[in-house]
């Protein structure tokens, strides 16, 4: 089967493993593969931490995730040699002030609801797992089977592992589906070329709605959802886990890498497509970052950047086969890309291959936004 890809982030690059991997013949079409969102993301694989009240399903959608990391993230490093950053030694999320612990004893109540296990935990105790934490903060949880990756490894190691099993990388950008006979036949791309195929993934992140070609009411909208990040780079070792925290309301993380690497995040904008970074926005997360954790201002400088989540209208991802026959759509993973990369492509292959979706997979399929296929 020919398969092509548009979008080569995480969750296009590890859709394409997966089915190269079982014998298709893939084409991953991106300007630049691993780049977009998937090179901003800091990494977290914390299933609950990102959620709103009432997402159950995508807790179990990123909890059945989170739990296939391992496994995955290992197979990866062996196929191609190449580390991902991967670790599960936990998330310390942190409270500020009083109003800030009030919502953290919500968050726990509504784990422990689902039988998630989360620790409780004074403010002295924070301290002692994290001693960079500053004196004022009241108390925390701690999410022991949570961790992170780092998506700037991750994504080289896909594409590397998708590559050994054949598929190959036109870097150019995707314009619109052909159609043929009523159904998906291939990509054109915006230089006139054409990819043919049996099978089109679309995985192009915010941009998936850009895509010409496709008739009406194919492609559920998806918005983009600006994040601006911060790098920041530690001689020594700085923190020990990734540290979330609600500072007066307003979310706040540091992910600490074994390099030094330090990354702040993240803003949640609504801009449309525009990646300036702001100096508003860097202003907010320093500040946040520096009440829980005062020693990042001697931290020295190494990046900023601004990313674009795709957002769904509810928030969640939108994956399995369209209304148009050999289209498979694969976006709206929001605050959760990284985090849902191996269970997407687990249902994104299963799409490709053979028309259906696992269970895992049946709450976020496109016809719940644009109606059945
Ligand atoms: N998952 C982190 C973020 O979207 O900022």
């Amino acid at each position: 089967m020919d398969i092509a890809i548009i979008g080569a982030g995480v969750i296009g690059l590890a859709t394409a493993w997966r089915v190269a991997a079982r014998g298709a013949a893939v084409t991953l079409i991106d300007p630049a593969p691993g780049g977009g969102a998937s090179s901003v993301a800091a990494g977290m694989l914390t299933p609950v931490s990102e959620l709103a009240y009432g997402e159950e399903p995508l807790l179990r959608l990123g909890l059945a995730s989170r739990d296939r990391y391992r496994e995955f993230a290992a197979e990866l490093e062996e196929a191609t040699g190449l580390a991902t950053g991967y670790r599960a030694d936990g998330i310390l999320e942190v409270a500020f002030d009083a109003d800030d612990l009030r919502h953290l004893e919500e968050v726990r109540r509504f784990q422990e609801s689902l039988g998630i296990p989360a620790e409780a935990l004074t403010g002295r105790e924070c301290r002692k797992l994290e001693p960079m934490l500053a004196p004022g903060v009241r108390g925390g949880l701690l999410a022991p089977e949570d961790g992170a990756v780092d998506p700037r490894r991750l994504a080289p190691a896909l594409l590397a592992a998708a590559e050994r099993h054949g598929a190959r990388t036109v870097r150019r950008r995707a314009a619109e589906v052909i159609v043929e006979g009523g159904a998906a036949a291939g990509v054109r791309l915006a230089d006139g070329g054409e990819v043919r195929a049996d099978r089109v993934l679309l995985a192009a992140g915010p941009w998936s709605g850009e895509i010409g070609g496709l008739p009406p009411g194919v492609v559920p909208p998806v918005r983009p959802v600006k994040g601006q990040v911060i790098r920041l780079r530690s001689r020594v070792p700085f923190l020990r886990r990734c540290t979330r925290g609600v500072v007066r309301g307003f979310p706040i993380y540091l992910v600490p890498r074994e390099d030094g690497e330090v990354v702040v995040g993240a803003t949640q904008e609504e801009m449309g497509f525009d990646t300036r970074v702001t100096a508003g926005g860097l202003w907010e997360l320093l500040r946040d970052a520096r009440e829980l954790v005062p020693g990042i201002t001697e931290l020295e400088f190494a990046e900023v950047s601004a990313g674009l989540r795709p957002g769904s209208p509810d928030n969640a991802p939108v994956m399995g086969p369209s209304a148009l026959p050999g289209l498979v759509i694969g976006t709206g993973h929001f605050r959760n890309g990284i985090l849902l990369t191996p269970v997407s492509a687990d249902i994104l292959a299963e799409a490709l291959l053979e028309g259906t979706v696992p269970e895992v997979g049946r709450d976020f399929t496109p016809e719940r936004l644009v109606g059945a296929p």
